[in-house]
């Protein structure tokens, strides 16, 4: 069996790490433009909207391989999350139309640590969808964001009274001296910068999933001289500090 086949023929109903995670088909209830992204909300149809920084597959028309999204906002009723159309699959999430109706699997993996005592949140590009979320979960943190572009920043109006910069001025050079709880998302380099100045900071990683909860070994990635699956003890990693 392919992964991919392994992640669709998933029960309906799994026990991961103690919390249950369902396939259901979900109907699309909107799709509103964030700059150049797209914020796709579904219903929500009983799936548990699980922890900041955990993950759902999203199941897009016409493609054999889900997509891996961190939930971006959890209104009553709904799972909205933000997608950046980079690709074939990423664009056919983005063209949902209310009406359609896509699976998910979810939620997976290990999100944030909520029992921080000075948490501030930092993100880069597309690394800003887990953050709304997680801003309400811990009623609202200082953030700074970055972005390659004034239409990509436009993205920082889902966290408002965040400090926003846009390249060439880097999210790095915002970070305060004094001690903080940095939990982060974005792209490795960013990511990299950020664990180099904040010990024992919470990083959220991206690799590529094909199954999302352990089967395919697809998203192992390398740290500090071992291998680890991303979706199963990511995608948020914490450094010893
Ligand atoms: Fe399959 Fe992680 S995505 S093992």
């Amino acid at each position: 069996m392919t992964p991919e086949h392994a992640a669709r023929d998933a029960s309906r109903s799994l026990l991961l790490a103690g919390q249950e995670t369902r396939r259901e088909r979900l109907a699309v209830v909107g799709s509103e433009a964030v700059g150049p992204y797209t914020l796709l909300r579904l219903e929500r149809n009983g799936l548990d909207p699980g922890a900041p920084g955990q993950f759902f597959m999203l199941e897009a028309p016409g493609r054999v391989l889900p997509r891996p999204m961190s939930l971006c906002q959890a209104p009553p009723g709904e799972l909205a999350f933000l997608v950046d159309p980079v690709g074939p699959g990423t664009r056919a999430l983005c063209a949902l139309v209310p009406g359609d109706a896509i699976h998910v699997l979810g939620p997976l993996g290990n999100g944030f640590d909520l029992s921080v005592e000075r948490p501030l949140i930092v993100a880069g590009g597309i690394g800003i969808a887990p953050m709304p979320y997680l801003a309400h979960a811990l009623g609202g943190p200082p953030a700074i964001l970055g972005f390659r572009t004034e239409h990509h920043a436009e993205a920082a109006r889902l966290l408002p009274g965040s400090e926003v910069v846009v390249e060439p001025r880097l999210v790095s050079e915002l970070l305060p001296s004094e001690p903080v709880d940095v939990l982060a998302c974005g792209p490795a380099p960013m990511l990299e910068a950020v664990r180099a100045l904040v010990p024992g900071a919470q990083l959220a990683w991206e690799a590529p999933m094909a199954c999302g909860y352990g089967a395919c070994f697809g998203c192992v990635v390398e740290r500090d001289g071992r291998y680890v699956r991303l979706c199963v003890e990511g995608p948020v990693l914490r450094d010893a500090a």
